[in-house]
């Protein structure tokens, strides 16, 4: 069994502890630590209860500085730095790192000099990481000589699979795409200061705000034949969770909006079964809450025009998708190893 411990306990790295007691995975992992800025009792009653994701499946008490949660016991710290913490004394394989605040080489570094065999990124990193990593498209990458592997973004994993798809049935010239994204912990309720972006000064609930985004990088790294294809941009808006990409494609031959939706659901079937999904249902972003896939395809959206011009609506959780991901991720990765 893989003994882990999650760096950062916000959305993604709750999601990932939820998602590892909900979907089984806590047969194949043991949760050694967690390190979260916060105290305690926060930590717990942010994981009893969940606005977005409702109430934990397990009980869950504090006991000193450990969380409780059924006969688990999860030692909890609150170090900024990889080296305030003794991580070689925990004895663990892999940290799961949610916080966001590592995303360069050097800084990464610091863990595994800390101690840490292997670091799990949940978010694209600098290019020099060992690998970046779609599940179900690219996890043969991983290699057991790797020791910073990043679990690419939310918008990379929902995206990276209808490319594949769209390029293997009718070649993908070039395409578009905007990113309609639920608001996240780097926007205020109301207008506040930030330090790298101006707009995300701005109030998350009254506004429909433009964001950078990494996505066309992403892109470029795990499909370099769509390097400076593919434009990106990305706007926040003021749901909870759940998000959507809105995808237009020039393919390389004509097509018709049958084709288009039967090779996508067929995808969703074989290649991507699991992790890619297709309806033709009426639905609206709430319907995806808690949805553990990386994309599902709304087929009723689906238009093809001219001939060669398709246009697709994708949506995503972007938490409970990609927590489950990080988790497929590890678990690859922890398979590896002990083989
Ligand atoms: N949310 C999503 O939909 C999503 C999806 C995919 C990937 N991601 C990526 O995952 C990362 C985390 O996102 P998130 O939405 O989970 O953010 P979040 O809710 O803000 O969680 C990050 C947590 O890490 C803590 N933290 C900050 N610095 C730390 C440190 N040095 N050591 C330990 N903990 C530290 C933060 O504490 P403080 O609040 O006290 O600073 C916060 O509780 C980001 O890189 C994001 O891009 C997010």
């Amino acid at each position: 069994m893989l003994r882990i411990a999650i760096n950062g306990y916000g959305r993604i790295g709750r999601s990932v502890l939820r998602a590892l007691y909900e979907n089984g995975h806590r047969d194949h992992f043991h949760v050694v630590a967690i390190n979260e800025l916060s105290d305690i009792d926060t930590m717990s009653y942010l994981t009893r209860y969940d606005t977005t994701h409702g109430r934990f499946p397990r009980p869950v008490n504090v006991e000193g500085n450990c969380l409780i949660i059924g006969d688990d016991s999860i030692q909890c710290f609150s170090c900024v730095e990889p080296n305030d913490l003794n991580w070689a004394e925990l004895n663990v394989d892999m940290v799961l790192e949610c916080s966001g605040s590592f995303s360069e080489r050097e800084r990464a570094q610091a863990y595994l000099d800390a101690g840490i065999p292997r670091l799990l990124m949940s978010q694209p990193a600098a290019a020099d990481m060992d690998a970046t990593i779609v599940y179900g498209f690219n996890q043969a990458d991983i290699r057991t000589d790797h020791t910073i592997v990043s679990a690419a973004s939310c918008t990379t994993n929902c995206l990276i699979p209808i490319l594949d798809t769209l390029s293997t049935f009718a070649g993908v010239e070039h395409g578009v795409t905007q990113t309609i994204h639920s608001a996240m912990n780097d926007q205020p309720v109301i207008d506040s200061y930030h330090t790298k972006d101006l707009r995300l000064t701005r109030a998350a609930l009254s506004s429909i705000i433009p964001v950078d985004t990494g996505l066309s990088r992403g892109i470029s790294r795990l499909m370099p034949e769509l390097e400076g294809k593919i434009g990106c941009n990305a706007v926040r808006v003021p749901t909870l969770n759940v998000s959507v990409i809105d995808l237009v494609i020039r393919t390389q031959r004509n097509v018709t909006k049958n084709e288009i939706n039967q090779a996508l659901q067929e995808a969703a079937t074989l290649k991507y079964l699991g992790l890619m999904g297709f309806t033709q249902e009426p639905h609206a972003s709430v319907d995806f809450n808690h949805d553990p896939r990386s994309v599902i395809i709304d087929g009723t959206q689906t238009q093809v025009i001219d001939g060669r011009m398709v246009k697709l609506l994708c949506w995503f959780d972007n938490e409970w998708g990609y927590a489950n991901r990080m988790l497929d991720v590890a678990k690859h990765w922890a398979d590896l190893i002990s083989h």
